[in-house]
């Protein structure tokens, strides 16, 4: 480990992970990296989760504000949210006991578009002072020489956390291939609103920055080791549902290349996780496309089949999110992929005006969609919030094709993803272009809120559910206090949840 640590004065700070942990103050303002179960601190995390709830047995719980790049893993999050350490969580999570301690009022929640998280911490929003985070605490493959630090698997919004924290703890992760270096691009966004500049990027796979984190080494209060893996989850086989769901994308696609809309390059893809989008991919991988090229968020399985495979010249994300087995052939052929793959920070990979310059085309999952095409993608009635909008609201707004896709139904069919109304809204009708499920794709574009009702209800929603959407919207067609336009009748708006909450079915008893 000593190599990864090669600047005389940093290694002078090297203690451990306890030692570290006890710097930290009751009440401090944590920025720390990780994004999607890549590059997240560890060690740290654990000694301080350790240390709270010793205090907690004590009478003397601990509260601290943690800010990350998203979602992190099982060292930081289920531990800090365990030992209910985290009184406040930024950006985004996607953890079962975080989940838990938030929907029961335990976690304050500021759930956030990943691109602003770098110009809202600069603004001052957390903490206070110049310097208004405490502690940044990041994960680094290596430190050179110099100081200047190799980013490990996500770059998220470190380089703020660097910026804006008064004082620095790196935890130097010797699980990361070291061979991770000059796969980074890092741009800094100028600070001020009004003073930026165009940024550099007119194509996904353009390298125009640093590959090194560089920052104030006088800040560095504790240098950790760690050789902690990242939390990479299984993926499973795409199933017969996702790969209808993609078969219906992919005949889009088919369909806007023959009206001459797209190249059978396509235009750069945004994928986002779980096992629908990466049945997608993997139907990208057998299909017609060739020589396409992605700008996302993170680099899941099927983006490295794409790679392997040639469908893919380059991916540009910001951290990844692959399985296991997906770890070790992406080590194995590191030298390859490091040539292919730009990891950035989220500012940059989920950038709106690099977005929209691509005309990227944005592939994301729903939990609800309603017949005029608004979506939502983080509340389940009942429950509570499910992970955040994460960077789908980033893409969804800016891409040239915004597309939303989930199974029909949920729970055995007792839950139609295709209601009236959807009971929380992240994405409006207003760039929403595709609602597809395994049934069919809902073409939005060029349509009206009536007549996108229309496509919806035939071509997406479940045909147990068609009935009852007909029947809701014809009535409230007719309805003179509702407006034509998107007609509505307020009472009855959420009749699906309210059936579901009261009897577990949104369809009514026979
Ligand atoms: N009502 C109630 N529950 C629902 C539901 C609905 N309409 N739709 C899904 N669910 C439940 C599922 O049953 C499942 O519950 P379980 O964990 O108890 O089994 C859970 O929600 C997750 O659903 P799943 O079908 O496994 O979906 P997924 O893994 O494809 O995730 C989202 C879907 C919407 C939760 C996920 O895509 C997400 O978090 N999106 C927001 C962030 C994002 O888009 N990030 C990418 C941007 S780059």
């Amino acid at each position: 480990m000593a190599d990864r640590i090669l600047h005389k004065g940093l290694k002078a700070k090297v203690m451990s992970a306890e030692a570290a942990a006890a710097l930290i103050p009751n009440g401090a303002v944590l920025g720390m990296s990780g994004f999607t179960g890549a590059g997240y601190p560890k060690a740290v995390p654990i000694a301080l989760s350790k240390r709270a709830l010793e205090e907690k047995l004590k009478g003397k719980p601990l509260k601290f504000d943690v800010l990350t790049g998203a979602s992190t893993g099982p060292e930081q999050d289920t531990m800090m949210s365990f030992v209910e350490a985290s009184r406040f969580r930024f950006p985004y999570q996607g953890d079962a006991v975080t989940r838990e301690k938030i929907n029961s009022g335990l976690i304050e929640y500021q759930d956030m578009h990943l691109s602003h998280v770098g110009s809202m911490v600069r603004y001052g929003y957390y903490g206070k002072g110049k310097n208004n985070l405490d502690f940044a605490i990041i994960e680094v493959t290596k430190i050179n020489e110099d100081g200047t630090c190799v980013p490990s698997s996500s770059c998220g919004a470190n380089n703020v956390y660097f910026e804006h924290a008064d004082k620095i703890i790196l935890e130097v992760n010797s699980w990361q291939d070291e061979r991770l270096e000059g796969m980074h691009d890092i741009i800094s966004v100028p600070s001020e609103h009004g003073k930026r500049v165009p940024l550099p990027i007119t194509a996904a796979d353009d390298r125009k920055g640093s590959k090194y984190w560089k920052f104030d080494l006088s800040k560095v209060v504790a240098v950790v080791e760690s050789a902690y893996p990242d939390r990479n989850a299984p993926f499973k086989p795409p199933e017969e549902i996702h790969k209808r769901i993609a078969g219906h994308i992919l005949d889009f696609f088919d369909g806007e290349v023959k009206a001459g809309r797209l190249s059978k390059h396509l235009t750069p893809l945004q994928s986002g996780v779980g096992n629908i989008a990466n049945a997608v991919l993997v139907g990208l991988n057998d299909g017609p496309f060739d020589r396409m090229i992605s700008y996302t968020e993170v680099v899941q399985d099927g983006m490295l089949d794409m790679l392997d495979s040639g469908k893919l010249v380059a991916a540009s994300a910001t951290a990844f999110s692959v399985s296991p087995e997906g770890q070790v052939r992406f080590n194995k052929d590191i030298d390859r992929y490091r040539k292919q793959i730009i990891l950035r920070p989220q500012e940059i990979s989920n950038n709106p005006e690099i977005i929209r310059r691509l005309g990227c085309i944005a592939m994301n999952g729903f939990v609800e969609a309603d017949i005029y095409g608004h979506v939502n993608s983080t509340h389940i009635a009942g429950k509570g919030i499910e992970n955040g909008i994460g960077g789908s609201g980033d893409f969804a707004r800016n891409s040239a094709y915004t597309i939303f896709m989930s199974p029909a139904t949920a729970k055995d069919g007792k839950i139609s993803a295709i209601v009236p109304f959807a009971s929380h809204i992240d994405h409006t009708e207003h760039e929403v272009n595709g609602i597809v499920t395994e049934y069919g794709f809902a073409d939005l574009r060029g349509r009206s809120p009536k007549e996108k009702a229309k496509e919806v209800i035939e071509k997406a929603a479940a045909p147990e559910y068609r009935p009852l959407l007909w029947d809701y919207f014809k009535r409230a067609m007719k309805n003179p206090s509702a407006g034509l336009h998107s007609p509505h009748m307020f009472s009855e708006a959420f009749a699906f949840h309210t059936r579901y909450l009261q009897s577990g079915d949104m369809r009514p008893k026979k």
